[in-house]
């Protein structure tokens, strides 16, 4: 059973431990660099949370929330990373938390979600499609946009 639980001076440091596998780092950025992207983009209206398993870190997720789409801001509502700890992958916590964040969203008043990716070896475009996105056909940058209809 998995929580999310806000990012405080008392968990920060065991919540930017959680890493994902090398190989997978083109793909995502870590805790530490999107906390430091939530503070320089204010704009952006950055939401994020831990994900907890009991009372340990597995992984991070942060969106856009309800933000005013506009060039270089995709929303209201925009998956921006979603980390899961490289030690917890596939045990369902991903899709886990996406249903989570679904729930919250719809509850605000949600839509859609919409979210990105980059194309390459070990892309998460497998993981999105079974949960139900389909491509946008926009790009984004070198990254294809994805929407899930709520
Ligand atoms: C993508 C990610 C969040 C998935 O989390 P997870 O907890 O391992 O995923 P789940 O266990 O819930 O997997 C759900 C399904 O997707 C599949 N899946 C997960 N990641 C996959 C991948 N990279 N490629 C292909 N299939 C994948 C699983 O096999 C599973 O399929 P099943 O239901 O048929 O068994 C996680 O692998 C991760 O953090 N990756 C690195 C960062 C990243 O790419 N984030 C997304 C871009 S911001």
């Amino acid at each position: 059973m998995l929580s999310l639980r806000e990012i405080t001076d008392a968990n920060r440091d065991e919540v930017c431990a959680v890493r994902v596998h090398p190989g997978q780092e083109k793909f995502v950025d870590s805790v530490a660099k999107s906390l430091r992207d939530a503070a320089s983009t204010p704009e952006a209206a950055p939401w994020y949370r831990a994900v907890y398993s009991g009372d340990s870190p597995v992984g991070f997720v942060m969106l856009s929330w309800n933000v005013l789409p506009r060039p270089g801001i995709l929303g209201p509502y925009f998956l921006w990373r979603l980390i899961i700890g490289a030690e917890h992958q596939g045990r369902g916590y991903g899709s886990e938390v996406l249903k989570l964040i679904v729930e919250l969203i719809r509850a605000d008043g949600a839509t859609e979600l919409l979210t990105s990716y980059q194309p390459g070896d070990g892309e998460p475009w497998p993981f999105y499609q079974r949960f139900g996105f389909e491509p946008t056909g926009e790009v984004d940058g070198d990254e294809i946009v994805l929407r899930l209809r709520l």
